[in-house]
């Protein structure tokens, strides 16, 4: 049995004032799910300040992006030694955000998932198309090119820490949310990628989310398809009502 995973991408947005409140709304509201395995993603600066009130909670904390070295002379970066520092053990890795604005190619979103994996980090690992791409009909092309440059020289025990969030470009923050087939169909794809590289075994336990316009709407006909595992969350997980109601999608 695959455990579901919620996870919310907060983005860059919250101070820490306004994650605190955000923490102390949520914590009551999903206290008792022990079912799926929740996540948030604040910005760095707001890391250190919300582990204490996470703690004992069933939230896990992760960081939004990190870079390959433990430490040295890269101004700017924050390394997976740090981050577990700061309370994560989680990370997300290559979002098309930072793939669109920030340069990032397969070959470093591999170089980040080996020093995430191998401080400790579960990876939640972003991938998925553009409309320019879709329209062209290359998205199964365009996964399996980012598939396996990202987990390029991952071992199976590695692999073991990754869960692979599938966000179409095009869904994401548009209110446009693929729909259940199309999530499917790509979910299904996926998972057949990740077999052909790591066997049946591998491929059957990796959690893979959707995310794009996830709400709390259509949270239960995503959940019901066979090779959806859970979900990344943007907009709708930056308040605590919405993405409790998507968490407790069970009930
Ligand atoms: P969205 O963002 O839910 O606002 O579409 C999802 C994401 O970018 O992870």
């Amino acid at each position: 049995m695959r455990k579901p995973v919620i996870a919310g991408n907060w983005k860059l947005y919250k101070t820490t004032p306004e994650a605190l409140e955000l923490v102390t709304s949520l914590k009551p509201l999903v206290e008792n799910n022990q079912g799926v395995e929740i996540v948030v993603a604040p910005v760095f600066t707001v890391l250190a300040s919300i582990k204490q009130p996470l703690a004992g909670s069933p939230i896990n904390l992760a960081a939004q992006n990190c870079h390959w070295e433990e430490e040295g002379a890269f101004t700017g970066e924050v390394s997976p030694k740090m981050l577990i520092d700061a309370g994560c053990s989680h990370v997300i890795i290559g979002h098309s955000e930072r793939r669109q604005y920030f340069g990032e190619t397969d070959a470093t979103v591999n170089r980040k998932m080996k020093a995430a994996l191998n401080a400790g980090l579960t990876v939640l690992f972003c991938i998925g198309e553009t409309l320019a791409e879709r329209d062209a009909e290359q998205t199964l092309e365009v996964l399996k090119t980012q598939i396996c440059g990202g987990l390029e020289g991952l071992s199976n025990e590695q692999l073991a820490k990754v869960v692979i969030a599938y966000e179409p470009v095009w869904a994401i923050g548009t209110g446009k949310t693929a729909t259940n087939d199309q999530a499917q169909d790509a979910h299904s794809f996926i998972r057949g990628v990740v077999g052909g590289l790591y066997g049946p075994a591998a491929a059957d336990a990796m959690r893979i989310l959707y995310g794009g316009s996830v709400k709390p709407d259509n949270i239960k006909g995503l959940m019901a398809q066979p090779d959806i595992d859970g979900a990344l969350v943007g907009g709708a997980s930056l308040k605590a009502d919405s993405f409790a109601a998507i968490v407790n999608y069970q009930n």
